[in-house]
């Protein structure tokens, strides 16, 4: 499981910044939680424009979170608890206050001019939608120094680096390298489909950028071990299964539609929904995996659903002014569900046991809530509540407890984790059915995303003697399994 947090919030409180002395205090607490992986959104310098992914300089650490000792304190401790760390690696922009863009917007002759993306005038790459409407209306902002525009897809703080430019692109291998170099186990690649910029396309997902990141991923391999790279890129199956290429591009990549599709599933009870995510595509090459996350520290995005899904998402989960923001839902993963702890579970739960590494963001593990009067998506970014957390790990019946257990059994069968999946017809639209299977071993599981109890074939014709993994007990199991509302099962068939 990949844990994702904010050093801010992770041990800070409202008024005070956390850092990576508190962080590396918390690490046993993850360890126990069951996590193997941590991904730490951006800890840099930064004018905070945008939480960090507004980069000011690459190469160190933002003062609030201490030094680049404390991280290295912090790395090591980590390791020797065996947790990996992945950093997020912001490209496609830098902050307006990074020394190359304060460079570049000094005179049109400085010779990083062109690390940037400049024009005479607004015109170029029309259509390309704003992302951030809440704050911006245009992708080219004035410069009145040089008298020219720049290109910035996000906020007009954060100018896109030209990677067009050769300079650029050995610049961003230099910054991974000088991470890589200190342990770090890998990236998570921000917005990596605007890379690149082209007349007359989309701006995203172009084969430049494709070829950039086979570069990266040669680099790396070159020169380090075992490091990953996560591509985060939001959109549909379609454009996201290219970032695994044949191999030679990212290891991960985040499954944006399955998060969405979940949260459709359980609002329309249609199990259909989420396995229709994996339909249709080729499968991983080796090596590769899906990263599953329920929620993050951005709005839930549902851009890439229909108009018709959309509305259904917005009238079950946003029913107030101001939970949707841009093209996403700003929630919390608990109150985004009501608060349901059958609910809750449940989704968990799929993504513990569907083909992919699950990740969990700060705070879900004990159902944290959220503050909405905070603007943008802040609310979704609060302090983490350690008197909650110390709680419920000593109540054996709170989520905390249930995740503990349920990542402990996920990681007692690797067949849950490795294993091969097959879609089972459970003969009933609002079960989903799938077998994992690894090594001779065969795990079968069931997702109720109905409301009431539902049969559910398991496509056998009699009675047969399983192991649930929850109890531990061997039952004997009918054809047709009852399932209570909004519950799953774990059986492991016979060898
Ligand atoms: C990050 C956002 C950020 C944006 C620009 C996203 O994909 O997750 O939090 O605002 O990239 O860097």
């Amino acid at each position: 499981m990949i844990y994702e947090l904010r050093v801010r919030s992770f041990t800070g409180t409202r008024e005070r910044s956390g850092d990576f002395r508190g962080l590396t205090r918390r690490l046993e607490y993850l360890k126990r939680l069951g996590a193997d992986c941590l991904w730490l959104i951006p800890i840099h310098p930064s004018p905070l424009e945008d939480d960090g992914y507004d980069v000011a300089d690459y190469c160190a650490v933002h003062p609030d979170y201490g030094t680049l000792e404390d991280f290295k304190a912090f790395l090591a401790e980590a390791h020797r608890l065996g947790l990996k760390v992945l950093m997020d690696l912001v490209l496609n922009h830098t902050s307006e206050r990074h020394a190359w863009f304060e460079e570049s917007r000094s005179s049109k002759e400085d010779p990083k001019r062109d690390w940037y993306v400049w024009r005479k005038d607004n015109t170029g790459y029309s259509g390309i939608g704003v992302i951030f409407r809440n704050k911006e209306s245009d992708n080219w902002e004035w410069d009145p120094r040089t008298g020219e525009y720049y290109w910035h897809r996000f906020y007009k703080t954060q100018p896109d680096l030209n990677f067009e430019n050769p300079e650029v692109v050995e610049a961003t291998l230099d910054v991974a390298d000088f991470w890589l170099g200190l342990g770090v186990d890998g990236f998570r690649l921000d917005a990596i489909h605007c890379l690149y910029e082209k007349e007359g396309t989309s701006c995203e997902h172009l084969p430049e950028t494709h070829a950039y990141l086979k570069k990266l991923r040669r680099f790396v391999d070159g020169r380090h071990e075992g490091k990953v790279l996560l591509a985060e890129t939001v959109g549909s199956t379609d454009k996201i299964r290219p970032y695994f290429s044949g191999g030679d591009e990212c290891h991960m990549a985040f499954h944006f539609p399955l998060a969405a599709y979940l949260f459709y599933g359980l609002a329309t009870e249609d199990a259909g929904a989420v396995r229709r995510c994996f339909e249709g595509f080729d499968p991983l090459p080796e090596d590769c995996a899906w990263g599953f996350m329920l929620r993050n520290h951005d709005d839930l995005a549902i851009k890439f659903l229909t108009e018709e899904e959309r509305s259904v998402m917005k009238r079950a989960y946003a029913p107030k002014p101001g939970m949707v923001l841009n093209d996403g839902i700003r929630r919390r993963l608990s109150p985004l569900l009501g608060d349901d702890p059958s609910d809750v579970r449940l989704a968990h739960a799929l993504i513990l046991s569907l083909p992919g590494s699950p990740v969990l963001y700060y705070g879900d593990e004990i159902g944290m809530g959220e503050d909405l009067s905070l603007p943008d998506r802040f609310g979704l970014r609060t302090p983490m509540d350690w008197d909650e957390a110390e709680r419920q790990e000593r109540d054996p019946a709170s989520l905390l407890s249930w995740l503990r257990k349920a990542l402990s059994i996920r990681k007692a069968h690797p067949a849950l984790v490795r294993g091969e999946c097959r879609f089972l017809d459970p003969g009933n639209p609002k079960v989903l059915a799938f077998e994992r299977s690894l090594g001779g071993r065969k795990i079968l599981a069931f997702f109720n995303l109905g409301r009431s109890t539902e049969r559910a074939g398991t496509g056998m014709t009699e009675r047969v003697s399983v192991g649930d993994l929850w109890t531990g007990e061997t039952r004997g199991l009918d054809p047709r399994v009852p399932l209570p509302p909004r519950s799953f099962s774990w059986f492991e068939l016979p060898g």
